[in-house]
């Protein structure tokens, strides 16, 4: 399905957090559920580099971090998938099996007076 499609994901304008909730480097998972469906998006940040993208591996469709907001790998080189150890560049490239070849779905978001809103 289209994650486009999804009744549950935020339109634009929807503010997600502070700036600043996000450690640096880190990472931060969202959920917005509506008639029983879900959207999950997650940011990740490092320095100046803020990327979002839709919280679902290509390769099995599962969430990205199953607890704890623990999107990046530990030297933070990496988005970590801990379903099957899948790792992607932060720009959501998929840098090891088994997901090279695919790559995340972007979740639009902007930054506006140090909170950061869907877009
Ligand atoms: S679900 Fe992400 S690597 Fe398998």
């Amino acid at each position: 399905m289209d994650p486009g499609d999804n009744p549950a994901r935020p339109g634009p304008g929807v503010r997600l957090c502070a700036l600043a909730e996000i450690a640096d480097p880190g990472g931060k998972g969202f959920r917005f559920r509506v008639e029983g469906r879900i959207f999950a998006g997650f940011i990740v940040r490092k320095g100046e580099l803020l990327k979002s993208y839709v919280d679902s591996c290509p390769h099995a469709g599962w969430p990205l971090a199953t607890f704890d907001d623990r999107y990046l790998t530990r030297d933070a080189g990496y988005i970590l998938c801990t379903g099957h150890g899948g790792l992607f560049t932060l720009e959501g490239q998929g840098a090891t099996n088994p997901c090279i070849g695919t790559h995340l779905t972007p979740w639009p978001v902007a930054v506006r007076d140090g909170d950061i809103f869907t877009a």
